[in-house]
């Protein structure tokens, strides 16, 4: 049976703030803009993909609106890089006094099964850069909005996947992907869930990195910034469900059967996220991976190297275009 988190989330800290949630009209991402416009946070911004989807989980969203939040739809595809430049563009085009964010929760990530859907706009292997890179390249056109709130916190969706993986104790030297790549059968992608385990395993190695930057920044506004990534627990979304990966029965049927019989639900795999979001800062690590129940953990050895960890860094950096100097690092 499903377990039940019992967290107490302080809903009045978001009051008046702004929230940008990326993959923000299914599963958890709705789930936390739904506790947020509950809460009656200030502006909340939906970072989605399909216009089409986002108008509708907007409306849903819209009745548990009191009056007291904007809500705002804004494109965003992390498989491209010139997407999300525009949305960082649109952000830093809206009038001064909208620039502000206090709470970014990178959330939208992907598992694809179908090998044909396997390679992004930029020829990045797909859950490389959406589930790792783009967030990395998102964050950077947002560092100016952040810095300019008092308590700016960044949340980014990991999983315990991070810890059932290995990645390569140096990244590859292919230009696809610095992990594995994916290995097909006609067009499915038989190794889709390694793919994705490597990819939360990087995505949590760049979080350390990143808070490590960002406490040590030139520019003292930056070092407000708290990051964390946390794993919601095995949750019943859409993530296993979507059509257009033509998933084959054998991955869907058991999948389906397993998230239907343990998973929770998205409004309480949300409250890990939302905990770190609202919860006081005193005395918590920052840059860490938290478990479903809001404990600080390891993912592994590998998450503990400082060189396999700068390593990885300096290649995404690459990757994702973003400019060295956003992010200085002291030297190893
Ligand atoms: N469900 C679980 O048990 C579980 C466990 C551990 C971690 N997670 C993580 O939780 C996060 C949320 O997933 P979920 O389970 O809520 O799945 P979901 O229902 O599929 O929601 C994922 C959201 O991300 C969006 N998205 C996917 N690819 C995107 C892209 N290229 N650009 C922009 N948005 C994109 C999706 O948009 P579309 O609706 O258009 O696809 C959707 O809004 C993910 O990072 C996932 O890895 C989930």
């Amino acid at each position: 049976m499903a377990k039940l988190k019992n967290l107490e989330l302080n809903g009045k800290s978001v009051q008046g703030k702004t929230a940008i949630c990326i993959g923000a009209n299914a599963g958890l991402g709705f789930a936390k803009c739904e506790w947020l416009v509950e809460n009656n946070i200030g502006r909340l911004v939906m970072g989605c993909r399909s216009l089409d989807k986002a108008e509708k989980a907007k409306s849903e969203i819209e009745k548990k609106n009191t009056g007291d939040t904007e809500i705002i739809i804004i494109k965003i595809d992390l498989s491209s890089l010139e997407s999300i430049k525009s949305f960082g563009d649109q952000w830093s085009d809206q009038d001064p006094s909208c620039r502000k964010c206090d709470l970014l929760f990178c959330n939208a990530g992907l598992i694809v099964p179908n090998a044909d859907m396997s390679t992004t706009e930029d020829n990045f292997e797909m859950t490389y850069q959406c589930n790792a890179l783009g967030h990395l390249a998102l964050i950077e056109h947002l560092l100016p909005a952040l810095s300019e709130s008092d308590d700016p916190r960044i949340i980014v969706t990991s999983s315990n996947g991070a810890k059932l993986t290995d990645i390569p104790n140096a990244p590859s030297e292919n230009p696809r992907t610095p992990l594995r790549d994916v290995r097909k059968y006609k067009n499915y992608a038989l190794n889709s869930f390694a793919l994705y385990s490597d990819s939360k395993k990087l995505i949590t190695i760049l979080c350390r990195e990143l808070q490590t930057s960002l406490d040590n920044h030139p520019n003292v506004k930056y070092r407000k910034i708290f990051v964390a990534n946390y794993h919601p627990g095995f949750v019943k979304t859409t993530i296993s469900n979507k059509e257009e990966y033509k998933a084959l029965k054998v991955f869907s049927v058991p999948v389906n059967m397993l998230v239907n019989t343990f998973a929770i639900s998205a409004p309480e795999g949300a409250k890990t996220a939302l905990f770190l979001a609202t919860c006081s800062l005193q005395g918590k690590p920052r840059g860490a991976f938290w478990n479903e129940k809001t404990q600080p953990q390891s993912v592994g050895k590998q998450a503990e190297d400082t060189k396999l960890r700068r390593a990885y860094w300096d290649r995404c950096v690459k990757d994702a275009g973003v400019n060295p100097e956003s992010f200085p690092l002291p030297p190893l």
